[in-house]
């Protein structure tokens, strides 16, 4: 009996996996949906959480569209993206940006290692009022036309960090050894200003050890492994972390979202 209800578990677990796998494209596109309706553009200048009729009210939605309104919701705070409030008998649920909206009351931020610009673009579309600037070398930025609000610096991060409020680092740490994150991580310190005054690096990169099901898991154990192989890098737990930003000088951390996969974190002079 005990046995046919594991089997029955592990066949439905499976069976939401391979769904999951399936259709799971459309966590990227409902995020990306939401940039374009600009969700969170419109509950920063809201400066609140606003509701259901308020945001179907506010954004630019087709009539007939209105009533789906929810559903995509439903999912932004699934992912992560919001977060629902209020949801008690007689009282309508309002929704709030996470903290993966970092970036709000950030004046100015710099992207090492920002390649072409995609996520300086999105939080500039965001957040119109945080001027971003991306550092990359010079092969990458010298293609990349600088008219548009985003700055674009050529320059190599081991040397220099353009003055910020805020560091962003995606994806970088992971490529390098301590040694040489240790270097890079002194670079952005150097950049921000006192933490108190706002300065901060956010580090967005994988945790292990944090993944929440067995596949988020497995991606963090396999792209170690390409981290091994292909860099002098690899992907971290927390322990391994919080040595580095010590050994960096920084005074504290925070992993303040770890959505699927990837983990934000800050870190403070
Ligand atoms: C793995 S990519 C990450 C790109 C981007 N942050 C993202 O999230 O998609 C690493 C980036 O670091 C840049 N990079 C490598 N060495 C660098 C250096 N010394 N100074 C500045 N950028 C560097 C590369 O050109 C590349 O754009």
């Amino acid at each position: 009996m005990d046995r046919n209800v594991i089997e029955d578990n592990e066949s439905v677990q499976a069976q939401a996996k391979l769904w999951n796998l399936t259709v799971g494209y459309l966590k990227s596109m409902s995020l990306k949906c939401a940039l374009d309706l600009g969700i969170a553009e419109a509950i920063d200048n809201h400066g609140e959480a606003m509701s259901l009729s308020q945001l179907q009210s506010t954004l630019s939605i087709p009539t007939t569209k209105k009533p789906h309104l929810y559903r995509l919701l439903r999912i932004l705070t699934h992912v992560g993206f919001l977060v629902e409030q209020g949801t008690g008998v007689g009282t309508e649920a309002v929704y709030d940006l996470t903290p993966i909206d970092v970036f709000k009351g950030v004046h100015s931020l710099v992207d090492v290692g920002g390649g072409t610009g995609a996520l300086s673009k999105g939080i500039t579309e965001n957040f119109p009022h945080v001027e971003c600037t991306v550092l990359d070398l010079p092969q990458v930025i010298h293609s990349i036309p600088n008219d548009g609000p985003v700055k674009f610096v050529s320059g190599d991060m081991f040397s220099f960090v353009p003055r910020a409020d805020v560091v962003v680092l995606k994806w970088i740490l992971h490529d390098w050894c301590d040694e040489d994150c240790i270097k890079i991580l002194q670079q952005c310190k150097e950049a921000i200003p006192s933490k108190e005054a706002g300065g901060k690096v956010i580090v967005i990169e994988k945790v292990i050890g944090t993944a929440s099901t067995e596949a988020c898991h497995e991606t963090h154990l396999l792209t170690d492994m390409v981290m091994l192989t292909a860099f002098t890098g690899a992907e971290r737990d927390e322990l391994q972390w919080q040595k580095l930003f010590s050994d960096a000088g920084f005074s504290s951390y925070q992993i303040i979202l770890a959505m699927g996969i990837e983990s934000v974190i800050e870190i403070y002079p």
